[in-house]
């Protein structure tokens, strides 16, 4: 029988809709875009990741004169809180992107390289990661989950 799936994001007008701690972890990200090594494309992306234990753990991008050598904000973060917290699941992740020469008024959008480095994490908990989205200023997004912005995503179930 033919079935079609389909799924939801919830736009926030700004932080003040968010609840506390989603407006606390968002403020993290922000904090965390001043520490992006940008020079090359003067886009500045923080993320913050709340994990189960409470903890936040922080990445922003950093660049590299070779470029693909450089790495976006979301893996910088996520692998920095797989290397310090193994084991422990990740509840949120919380992105936001500026520019030295405009004003980003949408949403960040996780590369495809960084939703599939976070679908891995997903996967393997067996738990969504709820992610937050946002520019410098302009709405929020929220997804329920990585795989909702990874549709018909790779994972290891392939590889067994
Ligand atoms: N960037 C991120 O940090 N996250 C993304 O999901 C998209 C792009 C960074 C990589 C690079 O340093 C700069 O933004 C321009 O692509």
């Amino acid at each position: 029988m033919k079935k079609k799936l389909s799924f939801e994001i919830t736009i926030y007008d700004d932080l003040n809709e968010l609840t506390p701690a989603d407006k606390v972890l968002m403020t993290q990200a922000v904090a965390a875009r001043k520490n992006a090594y940008a020079p090359y494309s003067k886009f500045s992306v923080g993320a913050a990741v709340s994990m189960a234990n409470g903890e936040v753990v922080i990445g922003s991008n950093q660049e590299n004169a070779s470029y693909p050598s450089g790495l976006c904000a979301e893996r910088v973060a996520i692998f920095h809180a797989g290397a310090t917290f193994p084991g422990v699941a990740v509840k949120t992740v919380a992105i936001t992107a500026t520019s030295d020469t405009y004003q980003v008024t949408v949403p960040a959008a996780p590369c495809g390289n960084c939703r599939q480095a976070m679908f891995e994490y997903e996967f393997k908990q067996k738990e969504p990661i709820r992610l937050l989205l946002m520019g410098e200023t302009g709405t929020i997004i929220e997804c329920g989950a990585v795989a909702d912005i990874l549709p018909l995503g790779f994972n290891s179930t392939f590889l067994e």
